[in-house]
């Protein structure tokens, strides 16, 4: 923004001054919708360059009573009676770019942890009969957004879209945007306050403006029947409509269509015959455009069609027995590092996971950005979906499980479309009590019933227990009888025993249900080797690292119900829990390819047990 003149100035001023003013006066217009398919709709990006001040004593929401603020922005507005002088300019604010984490931008706020202020100005020329909305792909971890002093909304939670209907505030001409993203971890957080991955802030994903007809498709599912391999059955919402809108689906290639009436709640069920369609599958990831019309709207989308479901301890693709060979993910950007959000970032993570063999991603422990499972739809790679509902939450707080379903539905209302996503996960490594049993049933009852189409799984710990000749793995977690198919995590050859330990472990899996061992490796420092013909290469050493692999994939072809596999993980991530100096520096380095992009001996050990196929089978 240029130097702003004074009475531009004044208008900062003015409108930060109400902002905060409003944050008590009036109440939360949240909007009543969260937009789906923003990618195949025209949007006006607000990404670039936004103005930034960072307020690690939330100077801007409380006073030095800490009582959350009446009287403005700062204490010193320019316009205090008492003349003193202006604590903030966002005009000669310094910038930051979004989408991005504001850690990984500057140096010194590679650590920071608090709130940090945006600002951005855009132009803007309303039209009749249009309603118009903030879209944000994510922001972690808490947001606070107005429009031209007005608060339009308010968002919890780092890693699901959500919206802000902004129509009523906008005038034509110069419109301002100043929000404020806290990455404070919180006790009642949905994850809490330990997790380990980096806890990136900011507007860590896109951020754009959508201007809607009055009544506009906000949200619809279509998906193939699992008893009808010929029938697509659904429903499309029309935000708006009244009884008796007609809605229209449609899908030239197969010369098929459908119409349908929305009801009372602007909701139309769907039924569409379709004739000769080629199902979606790792192997054909087929993808068809689909047209969806209401009187004054319309949407393309690009959707796969295929069924996915247990029988015993089989996953069943389009009715037939599947082995998910597969690798975890976090949204780490090779090279730059910090939050992955481009389209670049996900060509060069999905890319190796296909160069590794995979046919499945387990895409931890929180919804990535859209184009992860846009492009695993393009790719042919079935997906493992997660919310941070990770390791001690406070399961006995019913605050916290609102957080956890609001993220929930989120993550499925923005997905639910994606043929790629094969199973939606409840939680990882939660610990065994009853309250949490208790929140988690709920979370996965909650799941199939916005979504009984895809299966429910988490990723349990395990007991283990001594036995005469090694050990013996028992996986028994109450939660098990919730789920469809059983996650479940160990690290034998990391932290508990050698590499060989797996050649003398057995498995006890007390449910007659599929089990992905859903994450299993360990550390090595990518280019740290053993002397060579060591046989006992140290830890942290490569070689050690595809010591593990070898004696793990060995152990899990024993297990007679696996069904597949996602090994801690495709590429070394940022962790303020790793504080290993030389050897972890804040990452996690279990990648099988380091942040840089250097490849591990064990990478090559999975590649060839999946290209070969000489882990896990499906029947
Ligand atoms: C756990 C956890 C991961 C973590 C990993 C590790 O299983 O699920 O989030 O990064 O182990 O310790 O490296």
């Amino acid at each position: 923004m240029p130097q702003a003149p004074t009475r531009l100035l004044l208008a900062t001023t003015l409108l930060l001054i109400s902002c905060v003013a409003s944050l008590q006066a009036q109440p939360n217009p949240q909007s009543n919708t969260l937009l789906v398919n923003i990618d195949h709709r025209p949007v006006t990006s607000l990404n670039g360059d936004w103005h930034v001040i960072v307020d690690q004593y939330a100077t801007g929401l409380y006073d030095f009573h800490q009582n959350l603020r009446k009287d403005g922005f700062f204490m010193n507005a320019p316009f205090d009676p008492n003349g003193h002088p202006q604590d903030y300019n966002f005009a000669n604010a310094s910038t930051l770019k979004v989408p991005g984490d504001w850690n990984t931008q500057r140096p010194d706020l590679l650590y920071y942890e608090g709130p940090i202020w945006y600002e951005k100005d855009f132009e803007h020329t309303s039209k009749p009969n249009t309603r118009t909305f903030l879209h944000f792909g994510a922001a972690n971890y808490r947001t606070f957004v107005w429009v031209n002093t007005k608060k339009v909304c308010e968002h919890e939670g780092g890693f699901t879209p959500f919206d802000c209907e902004i129509t009523s505030v906008l005038k034509d001409g110069k419109n301002f945007v100043v929000l404020s993203v806290d990455n404070t971890r919180i006790a009642d957080g949905v994850p809490t306050l330990q997790t380990d991955w980096w806890n990136y802030g900011g507007l860590t994903r896109d951020v754009s403006l959508v201007e809607l007809p009055q009544q506009f498709i906000d949200d619809y599912d279509l998906h193939l029947s699992r008893t009808d391999h010929s029938l697509i059955e659904g429903y499309v919402h029309v935000e708006g409509a009244s009884s008796g809108t007609t809605v229209t689906v449609s899908i030239p290639e197969l010369n098929a269509k459908t119409q349908a009436t929305v009801d009372a709640n602007s909701r139309a069920t769907v039924s569409l015959p379709a004739k000769s369609l080629s199902l979606w599958s790792p192997e054909n990831p087929r993808l068809y455009k689909v047209e969806i019309s209401s009187t004054s709207d319309k949407i393309e989308d690009e959707i796969g069609f295929r069924t996915i479901e247990t029988r015993g301890t089989q996953i069943l693709l389009n009715g037939q027995p599947v082995f998910l060979r597969g690798i975890s993910i976090h949204a780490e950007a090779p090279y730059r590092t910090g939050r992955a959000y481009s389209q670049k970032d996900v060509d060069t993570l999905l890319g190796w996971a296909k160069e590794l063999g995979c046919n499945y991603v387990r895409l931890a422990h929180y919804p990535h950005d859209e184009r992860m499972t846009r492009t695993a739809d393009k790719l042919g790679l079935m997906v493992w979906s997660e919310i941070p509902d990770y390791w001690a939450l406070q399961f006995d707080n019913p605050a916290v499980l609102a957080k956890s379903k609001q993220q929930l539905t989120e993550m499925i209302r923005r997905d639910r479309n994606k043929a790629s996503i094969v199973l939606w996960s409840v939680a990882n490594e939660t610990p065994n009590t009853e309250a949490r049993t208790k929140y988690l049933t709920t979370m996965a009852d909650l799941t199939r019933q916005l979504d009984p189409t895809r299966l429910v799984t988490a990723a349990l710990l395990v007991r283990t227990e001594k036995t005469a000749s090694g050990s013996n793995k028992i996986v028994d977690d109450p939660l098990g009888k919730a789920l469809d198919v059983i996650g479940t995590n160990e690290y034998i050859g990391w932290y508990e025993q050698h590499a060989e330990g797996a050649d003398t472990t057995t498995w006890d899996i007390r449910y007659d249900k599929p089990l992905i061992m859903s994450e299993w490796g360990g550390d090595a420092r990518a280019g740290n080797h053993a002397p060579k013909g060591s046989t006992t290469p140290a830890l942290w050493t490569e070689e050690y690292q595809a010591e593990i692999y070898n004696h793990q994939i060995a152990m899990l072809n024993k297990i007679p119900q696996l069904r597949g596999t996602s090994p801690w993980l495709l590429m070394d991530f940022r962790s303020a829990r790793r504080v290993n100096p030389s050897l972890q520096d804040n990452f996690n380095r279990k990648g099988l390819i380091s942040d840089q992009g250097e490849k591990k001996q064990a990478f090559f050990i999975l590649q060839k047990a999946y290209k070969d196929k000489s882990l896990g089978k499906p029947e």
